[in-house]
Order: C-alpha cells, then structure tokens, then sequence
C-alpha cells in the first residue's frame, strides 16, 4: 500500500550519556519506502540512534523528523513507528492474538478493525494456525515472526528493527532475511534495520549506513560500500574474508590509470586515476576474489594455511615483506601450509588507501 510520507528526516542528532557522547551531529534522511540498515560494530551507536526515532531515548542535540513532522518531543506512542527487538519481549501469558491485538485494543481500535488486521498479518506471515498458542508453545522462530506481526498490525509508517534475527540459528536466518525482504516489498513501508551482521546489510537494504564510534563512515547502495568504500575502515569492515592491503612502494602514471609497485617490486596496473593519489604512504585494497592462485601469477608468496570453503579455497599466505593476504583457488586445491604460492591480481579492482585511510577508485 502506497504511503504519503513516511520519510524520516535527522538533522544533526547527538546524544550523550552524561559526560559519554556516544553519537556526533548525525544528519541522515531516509525516503519513504526504503530499507535503510545500520551497520557497524559493537558499540558504535546503532541501537542508540534506532532508539531516538522511536522515542525510547531523548536526543541531546537536534531534530528527528517522521513524514513531514517533528518527533523527536513526542512519545513514542505518538511516532507513528513500531519497533521489533532482539528479545521478542512478548507477553508470556497471552495468546498470539492477545499478543497481537493488545496494541491495539489499548489505542481503542473497533473490535473489527483489529480481527481484520490480524488475519491479514497472520495470512502474510503464514501463521494463522499459532494464533491460539502461548508463546512458550513456539519456536524462536515463530515468536520472532509474532513479533514482526505485532509491529504490522499497528500499520506504522516506520518499521525499527534493532538485531531482530540475532537469536536465530542459521537457517531459519536465512529464511526469516528473506521473508522481511518480501515483507518490505509487499508493504511498501519505511524500515530501519540495525545489524553488526554485514551479509544481513548487503542482503536487505538499499542503502546502508555504516556507523563507526558514533559518526556516519558512509551511506551508499550496498554495492557501493562494497566496491567503493569511502575509507581503509569501510573496506575492511564489509566483505568477508575482509579486503587485503598491500604496501605499496611507489606510483607511477600508466596508460589506463595508475602502475603500482608492491612487495618484491611487482607491478600492478589498476584504474585509478593517478593525479588524484598522494605518492606517498598508500595502500593498495584488493579483495580476496581479485587475486586468484595461478601457476604465472606474480603476486608470490608462502602458504599459511588452506581452508576449503566447498565452492572456492581460501588461502592464506605470507609475501616476502610479512604482508598476510587471502586469495582464492579451486574447491580443491595442491595448496598445503609451507608451499610457494603465486596469485594472479586483478589490479583493475584495486583501491587505494592514504595513511588518513581515504579511499581512492576508479573514475566511474
Ligand atoms: N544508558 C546508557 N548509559 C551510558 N552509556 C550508554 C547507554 N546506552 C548506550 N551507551 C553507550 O553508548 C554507546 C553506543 O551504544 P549502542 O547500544 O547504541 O551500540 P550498538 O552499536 O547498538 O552496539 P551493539 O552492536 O553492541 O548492540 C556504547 O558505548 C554504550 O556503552
Ligand atoms: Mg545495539
């Protein structure tokens, strides 16, 4: 169902926890209809700033606007927003349609009102045969997807998710990832999703927002924050195994971009453009999938140990420098610990990083 405006708009939000600033004048708008996630690593304020907008904790600093409207004064009751949690924080004694219908039955919603919407949630979520069931009688599972019911039924305009997947074992996961995927798509409504998990950032969002120490990194598609990261931190933090750096000895202008040199004076020709790099204290960023084990490869060093993933083999080596780096081989693979290894690399996928961090691409 199509929405008005249900953008959400943060102007220059900070928060400090007495002495302890934990977020720094973050400005961000989020369009109706988007799937924006927050990403980042423990502590780096995702859950705090998920908690501003939906009014469980005040701003110290700045506005938060939700379809054309200051919040950030309101309750939360009156955001117009549901918030789904890590702990499903269901009500033990009730029913799954008590569960369901209490939100709304404390706003005074008709009675009809509320049976219609919990049909259509429960048809959506495949769980019409639970309605009747106590929590207890569920799987984690299934009293997630309560959870992500009770949220639905209140029709907000902005769905807060703060690491509703975390207690999930790994297939259900994957299955419940979907699921929201589609769910997002049907409703058509504004979710902010917060996660430490990147392979949940890439799948769900269309923009991500990497937070780091209380400050925005960057915001970008997924696709870009993986081919392009803004800084050394972005690169590192998405993609796994993360994205190798190597030393890099010094640049020199090529016919398509810039001629790196790097350990034992191999020469790499990427397409970045070369007067935009610094000559000194750079770093080249290639990820694992660009340097592939081959016999003529000339990127050479010794194997530290293989691991065998069933589609590809990680390999893990040591170049002369002491620099550790992971390429890929064949789902089998000759490679064993202590042998000489060479890798093919892919230098028009490399990215350059300055002693700052700064991240440096290919013109597009
Ligand atoms: N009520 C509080 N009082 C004091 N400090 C707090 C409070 N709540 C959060 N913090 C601090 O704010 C920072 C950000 O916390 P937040 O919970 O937003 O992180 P997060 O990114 O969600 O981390 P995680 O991935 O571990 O959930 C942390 O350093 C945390 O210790
Ligand atoms: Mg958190």
């Amino acid at each position: 169902m199509a929405r008005t405006d249900s953008g959400v708009s943060i102007r220059g939000v900070s928060k400090s926890f007495g002495a302890v600033d934990v977020l720094d004048h973050i400005s961000l708008g989020i369009e109706s209809g988007e799937f924006v996630v927050f990403l980042g690593a423990s502590g780096s304020g995702k859950s705090t700033l998920l908690r501003m907008i939906a009014g469980l904790e005040t701003v110290s600093g700045g506005e938060i606007w939700i379809g054309g409207r200051r919040v950030d004064q309101l309750a939360p009751g009156q955001r117009d927003v549901s918030m789904v949690f890590q702990s499903y924080a269901l009500y033990p004694h009730m029913s799954v349609r008590e569960n369901l219908a209490f939100g709304l039955v404390n706003v005074g919603t008709p009675k009809a009102e509320i049976a219609t919407r919990i049909s259509t949630a429960a048809r959506m979520l495949e769980m019409d045969h639970l309605l009747e069931r106590k929590p207890a009688q569920l799987s984690g599972g299934q009293r997630q997807r309560v959870a992500i019911g009770r949220a639905i039924v209140r029709e907000p305009k902005v769905f807060l998710f703060d690491e509703p997947l975390s207690n999930l074992d790994a297939g259900l996961r994957t299955r419940t990832r979907l699921e929201l995927s589609q769910l997002h798509e049907r409703l058509g409504a504004t979710m902010v999703f917060v996660t430490h998990d990147q392979v949940e950032a890439m799948t769900l969002a269309t923009r991500i927002v990497l937070l780091n120490k209380g400050k925005i990194e960057q915001v970008g598609t997924p696709m870009d924050i993986y081919a392009r990261p803004s800084s050394r931190y972005v690169a590192q933090f998405v993609g796994s195994p993360a994205m190798n750096f190597l030393p890099v000895g010094h640049i020199e202008r090529g016919s398509k971009g810039t001629i790196a040199t790097i350990t034992g004076g191999v020469k790499l020709e990427t397409a970045a453009a070369f007067d935009s790099l610094p000559q000194d204290g750079l770093a080249l960023g290639l990820r694992p999938e660009n340097l592939t084990v081959s016999a003529q490869g000339t990127v050479r060093g010794m194997v530290v140990n293989v691991e065998q993933m069933g589609d590809r083999s990680l390999v893990h080596a040591r170049l002369a420098d002491g620099t550790r780096i992971i390429g890929v081989d064949a789902p089998v693979t000759d490679a064993r610990g202590g042998d000489e290894i060479a890798f093919d690399a892919d230098g028009s996928k490399a990215m350059f990083f300055d002693e700052t961090g700064k991240g440096y691409h290919a013109a597009h």
